[in-house]
């Protein structure tokens, strides 16, 4: 089944070397660039003008993906730009336009439960995460834990090259805190209305 087939069945989709170690090499490269630019920021929650640096809610920093682009980004951006293409085609979702970020969760930092929607909004259809991490074991933590309507938990580890997508409405879940650096590019797929 491709990614979209499994988005359409079960709402969710995994896939193990989405990115090869060659490519997580390459975009961890260029997310420490970006960081050493000082592109990165604390994350913060709420809305817009009120939004704060919670860290017992939110403790990463984040970078969107803006150009310019280093190679590497735009070689994703493609690759990206095909799984679009095959949802839209394959299981109807009309998606239009990705909107991505690193983003690094240092030793202990986590992201509380949440959904990706922010209330009253619908614009975001796909969830998606790619995670850059070399050599993560199971004592590292971190996990992706997703809060399952009727199956109870799915706790996914964030190994390098793994891409995570869901569809993002209503979809609870949370990250769990490390016991090192981690790195993912996260965002996005949007439809217009
Ligand atoms: C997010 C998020 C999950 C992860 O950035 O909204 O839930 O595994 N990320 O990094
Ligand atoms: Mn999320």
């Amino acid at each position: 089944m491709n990614a979209s087939a499994e988005l359409k069945a079960w709402g969710i989709s995994i896939r193990d070397q989405f990115a090869s170690p060659a490519e997580v090499g390459r975009l961890k490269k260029c997310a420490n660039d970006r960081r050493s630019r000082g592109e990165f920021a604390a994350a913060r929650v709420g809305a817009r003008a009120s939004a704060q640096r919670r860290e017992e809610v939110r403790g990463d920093f984040t970078c969107w993906l803006r150009e310019p682009f280093h190679e590497a980004e735009s070689a994703l951006l493609v690759r990206l730009e095909d799984l679009r293409l095959e949802c839209n085609r394959e299981a109807y979702l009309g998606l239009f336009e990705p909107e991505l970020h690193y983003s690094l969760y240092p030793p202990g930092a986590a992201y509380a439960r949440h959904v990706d929607q922010a209330q009253g909004t619908t614009q975001r259809k796909v969830s998606l995460v790619l995670y850059l991490n070399e050599g993560w074991e199971p004592g590292d933590g971190g996990v992706l834990r997703m809060h399952e309507a009727n199956t109870g938990v799915l706790d996914i580890e964030p190994l390098g090259g793994r891409l995570v997508c869901f569809l993002t409405s209503g979809r609870e879940h949370e990250v769990l805190p490390a016991r090192r650096d981690r790195l993912s590019i996260s965002g996005w797929f949007r439809a217009r209305e």
